[in-house]
C-alpha cells in the first residue's frame, strides 16, 4: 500500500475558523510570540500565558474539522496515511485520522512545568493557576514553545523517509526544525505543496505546487493521487 505522509500547519485549520500565526500584522491574536510562546514568557508572566492558551483551547473546542481534515482522514481507505502536524488543535483527530503526530504539542493537554514527560488530559477548557502535577509543580499547556526541544522530530523524520507521497499543507515552512522535514524525503518521493501562497514559499523545484486553500485543493490532490 502506498504510504502518504501529510505535514500540516496553521493554514489547514483556517477554514475551520482558527487564524494562522504569521498574519500581516505579525501578531498572534494580538500578542507578540515572545510574550506568550516562550519559556521566558512563562517565567515572567504565567497568568498571561495560561490565560492566552486557555482562550486558544476554547477557540479550538468551538470549531469543527473542515473538508480538508476530513479528506486527509478519508485517504486512509486507500492508502497508509500518517499526519504530522505543527498544529496544537485536535481537528485531525476529530476528523477521523488515526495516525497523528503532533510536533508542537496539543492544546487539550497539560504538562508538568518540571518534567515535560508528565502529560495529562485537561478536564474542561481551562488549566487553573493552582493546578499541579504529581510532583507538585504547576501545570502548563502541553505545547512546544520557541527555544524548546521538539522530541517528535525523530519519529516524524522517520515517517517522512518512508513516504511515497509527501503532502505539505498550510505551513509557511518558516519554523525549524519542523521545516526541515521536506529534506527527509527519499529519492522518487512525490512532494506536493498546498498553500494559497505556494508560489512565494522557498521550496525545491521538483515539487508540485497547488496554490489554493486546503479545501479547494482537494480536487487537485485527488486528481494527482489517482494517476
Ligand atoms: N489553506 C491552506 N493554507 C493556508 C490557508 C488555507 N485556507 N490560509 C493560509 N494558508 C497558509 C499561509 O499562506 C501560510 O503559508 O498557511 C500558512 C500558515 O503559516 P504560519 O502562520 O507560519 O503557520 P505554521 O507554518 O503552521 O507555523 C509554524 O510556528 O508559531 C509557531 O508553533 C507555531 O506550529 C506553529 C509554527
Amino acid at each position: 500500500m502506498k504510504k502518504i505522509v501529510i505535514f500540516t500547519g496553521a493554514g489547514v485549520s483556517v477554514e475551520s475558523g482558527l487564524p494562522t500565526f504569521r498574519g500581516t500584522d505579525g501578531l498572534w491574536e494580538g500578542h507578540r510570540i515572545e510574550e506568550v510562546a516562550t519559556p521566558e514568557a512563562w517565567q515572567r508572566n504565567p497568568e498571561l500565558v495560561q490565560r492566552f492558551y486557555n482562550q486558544r483551547r476554547k477557540d479550538c473546542m468551538r470549531v469543527i474539522p473542515n473538508a480538508a481534515h476530513r479528506y486527509f482522514a478519508e485517504l486512509e481507505q486507500d492508502y497508509d496515511v500518517h499526519v504530522i502536524t505543527q498544529n496544537i488543535d485536535d481537528l485531525h483527530e476529530r476528523a477521523g485520522s488515526s495516525s497523528v503526530l503532533h510536533l508542537h504539542g496539543e492544546i487539550r493537554k497539560a504538562q508538568s512545568s518540571k518534567d515535560a514527560g508528565l502529560v495529562y488530559p485537561i478536564a474542561g477548557d481551562e488549566i487553573k493557576m493552582d493546578s499541579v502535577c504529581e510532583l507538585g509543580s504547576p501545570l502548563r499547556p502541553h505545547v512546544v514553545w520557541f527555544g524548546e526541544a521538539v522530541p517528535n522530530m525523530v519519529p516524524a523524520a522517520k515517517l517522512v523517509e518512508e513516504a511515497d507521497v509527501f503532502i505539505v499543507a498550510g505551513t509557511s515552512l518558516q519554523v525549524y526544525p519542523a521545516a526541515n522535514l521536506l529534506y527527509h524525503c527519499k529519492p522518487g518521493c512525490q512532494i506536493i505543496i498546498v498553500d494559497p501562497n505556494a508560489k512565494q514559499l522557498a521550496i525545491p523545484a521538483n515539487v508540485i505546487k497547488i496554490p489554493h486553500s486546503a479545501t479547494k485543493a482537494i480536487d487537485y490532490l485527488a486528481e494527482i493521487l489517482s494517476k
